[in-house]
């Protein structure tokens, strides 16, 4: 296997939004058709990362099945030889690793990362684990485990991003070559083809991401949802009283965040978007217009995913999984090799 390694994880403790699908699948989905044949393509369901906050465990089996058949509606092609989809916990490399590469974090360095803080804040701190506080030595294993090279996530997760990249050059440094050193955020999104990582915010609170249907129901479109009530959602969007469609995160962040999905759901780029609507006056147009694409968006997805099988995702998954544990278990060899767990020949 020596074509270079795109991957990328996406949670499985929810069913999936608008935003993890704008952020996450679409990126992954435009990257399969640009460079097939080019890259590899490592697909997986973060299951062990579900639960660093809690969650219904009744459910978490048949989500992280029921997501990734969303990737497959999304236009996932599973006969490609280069993608890979797998779940986490399959793969018992990514726990051990984790452990590893823990003992070569800083206390510091890790609490430095800003989601846990965010994260903590919304939960208590009497509440909070130590599970959501290794979240990201967790994700660091992820990505290294395949020396993977890019990682095409969403703004909120570039310190996780460059942290994986300090511990490879951490560990590299100390004891040779071991890990393929990911590249830095600004050529992850220049592979993107974006100048910013997507991240689409709540329509209720625009000054924040959007996030689970429990936390922000009236906020959060749900891949799962009636068309006509993620209508009624965008026809309702929060806005502002300037009065002009601007495109401008921090003074109109509710029309701003409209027409980043109207862009990216009409497959019209963010510029030719705003050449459009920045200046007009009418929000409800703006509306409108937005939530016929959310519209459309959601019933050609509802008629996708009843044609997916879960058969066919099953034994793609069996057989990646079986491949993709050979793969891993070289990897943590030689880091065990090369920490001193494992003789050197
Ligand atoms: N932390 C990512 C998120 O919340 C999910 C994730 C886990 C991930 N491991 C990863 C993404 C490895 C990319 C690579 O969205």
């Amino acid at each position: 296997m020596s074509k270079e390694v795109i991957l990328t994880g996406l949670r499985s403790n929810a069913e999936f939004h608008l935003g993890n699908y704008l952020g996450g699948i679409l990126p992954m989905v435009e990257m399969q058709k640009k460079h097939a044949g080019q890259y590899q393509l490592n697909m997986f369901i973060p299951d062990l990362h579900s639960f660093t906050t809690p969650i219904d465990h009744e459910n978490l089996y048949q989500q992280s099945l029921d997501n990734l058949m969303i990737f497959v509606a999304s236009g996932i092609d599973l006969s490609n030889k280069d993608t890979f989809i797998y779940r986490q916990s399959y793969i018992p490399a990514h726990s051990e690793l984790a452990w590893i590469l823990s003992c070569f974090t800083g206390f510091g360095e890790a609490s430095r990362m800003t989601e846990f803080k965010d994260k903590s804040k919304n939960i208590g701190t009497d509440r909070v684990t130590v599970g959501l506080f290794n979240y990201p030595i967790l994700m660091a294993a992820d990505i290294l485990l395949y020396g993977a090279h890019y990682i095409p996530v969403g703004d909120d997760q570039r310190q996780h991003i460059e942290l994986a990249r300090d511990l490879a050059l951490r560990f590299n440094n100390k004891f040779g070559e071991v890990f393929v050193v990911p590249h830095e955020w600004s050529k992850q999104l220049e592979f993107m083809g974006i100048d910013k990582g997507v991240r689409v915010r709540s329509l209720r609170n625009p000054e924040k991401k959007m996030s689970k249907s429990i936390e922000d129901p009236a906020g959060t479109i749900m891949l799962s949802d009636k068309p006509e009530s993620a209508v009624s959602k965008v026809l309702s969007a929060t806005t502002d009283s300037v009065g002009v469609i601007n495109f401008d995160w921090d003074k109109q962040p509710g029309v701003t965040n409209l027409l980043q999905i109207l862009s990216l759901l009409t497959k019209t780029t963010q510029k030719d978007t705003n050449s459009q609507w920045v200046g007009k006056s009418s929000y409800g147009e703006l509306k409108s217009a937005t939530a016929k694409a959310v519209e459309e968006f959601l019933i050609e997805s509802h008629a996708r995913l009843a044609g997916v099988s879960e058969s066919d995702l099953l034994s793609k998954l069996t057989s990646d999984e079986s491949e993709l544990n050979t793969v891993a278990s070289q990897m943590l060899s030689k880091v065990q090799i090369a920490i001193g767990l494992r003789p050197k020949n």
